[in-house]
């Protein structure tokens, strides 16, 4: 059996863009830990009491900035914006005036593009070991996006075994923006096989279908009938593998579900009977992506095992991809005066299977 630490902060101090790198541990009275970063304000580790009481790494990720700096997969665990997910063909236009961004996903912009902020050092403030707020002023221009944008990303750690992640921006120019978290969750342990004995429970009724590209088509699909219909718990290994063309599209899940769940109620959970641990996701946002890890097949992680495909299942909180280009969707616009506010929980418990 792995026993799982955090890793050392020693290998996270360091220079990147002129910038001071650090490790900050968080730990709360249940002996839950997680460990972040401030390169791309990522979540490193959690460590979280399994059925045995022991305490399992469920989330994957490396020992060092260097590693991550190496890694083929950018995202892992990390602070995902100015815009998460897909704009069609890198562009976008506000009042009239077209904005360019980088196609770094065949003519897609991904993830906020090359120099995102998953690349970027963030300044930080820790407070009494249980909360790190993490700040970043996004010049205007940066990546093709108007505006100077000032983010906020505050993680805490509760007594609860929860996650909280808390997002603000504020803007001087008219923009867009979409932010969420990156982190890869393997319930019996990062590196420890794949994800597909997982039981997963998603409490939408409607999803999104893509385009070959990836880009939402515009319309709304009803789950009923379809391998996107988790509102009964299901293994994820039941459909990921359909003939459906939705799953044939992506390779797998990389879909987004709508949310009308509110805060107070999960919109997904994913449970391990190997370790008894349960994941339960609550958000503000409107939607929930599901990405099954379909491109994970090269890294070696912290405790030097391979990451496999599907070793790790995403649920981002966000709104629906390529927004600013679909009139229909909820508005990803920020204007100035206005405060972007969001909210998303990741919380641990045992469940008996
Ligand atoms: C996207 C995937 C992409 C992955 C890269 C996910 O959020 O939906 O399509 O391959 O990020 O890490």
């Amino acid at each position: 059996m792995t026993t799982y630490k955090l890793p050392l902060p020693k290998d996270f101090e360091g220079k990147l863009n002129g910038k001071n790198t650090h490790l900050i541990t968080l730990t709360n009275r249940a002996g839950m830990q997680i460990a972040l970063t401030d390169y791309g304000a990522r979540l490193v580790s959690a460590l979280v009491p399994d059925k045995n009481g022991d305490l399992i790494d469920v989330v994957l990720g490396f020992n060092g900035i260097q590693e991550y700096l190496q890694a083929k997969q950018y995202y892992h665990g990390a602070t995902v914006g100015r815009f998460c997910n897909r704009i069609a063909n890198g562009k976008f236009a506000i009042d009239g005036k077209e904005y360019t961004l980088a196609q770094n996903n065949g003519s897609n912009c991904l993830h906020g593009g090359v120099d995102g902020f998953h690349n970027r050092v963030w300044d930080r403030q820790v407070s009494f070991n249980k909360q790190v707020d993490f700040y970043y002023v996004s010049p205007d221009g940066e990546e093709g996006f108007p505006g100077e944008l000032k983010t906020t990303i505050s993680y805490e750690l509760s007594n609860e075994n929860e996650i909280i992640i808390k997002y603000r921006a504020t803007t001087n120019a008219p923009t867009v923006l979409n932010l969420t978290n990156h982190a890869y969750f393997n319930l019996n342990g990062e590196g420890n096989g794949d994800t597909l004995n997982h039981e997963v429970t998603i409490l939408s009724d409607e999803f999104l279908p893509l385009n070959e590209n990836q880009i939402p088509t515009g319309d709304i699909y009803p789950v009923e009938g379809t391998a996107f219909d988790f509102r009964q718990p299901k293994l994820l290994a039941t459909d990921i593998n359909s003939p459906e063309e939705q799953i044939q599209i992506a390779n797998g899940y990389d879909h987004s579900f709508i949310n009308k769940q509110p805060i107070s109620e999960p919109i997904a959970k994913t449970f391990s009977k190997e370790s008894g641990i349960e994941l339960q996701v609550f958000t503000t946002e409107p939607s929930l992506h599901l990405y099954s890890g379909n491109f994970l097949d090269e890294d070696q992680g912290k405790s030097g095992k391979k990451y496999l495909r599907y070793g790790g299942l995403c649920f981002e909180s966000q709104h629906y991809p390529d927004s600013p280009n679909q009139e229909k969707f909820p508005s990803v616009r920020l204007n100035p005066g206005e405060v972007f506010e969001s909210e998303t929980r990741y919380k641990f418990c045992i469940k008996k299977s």
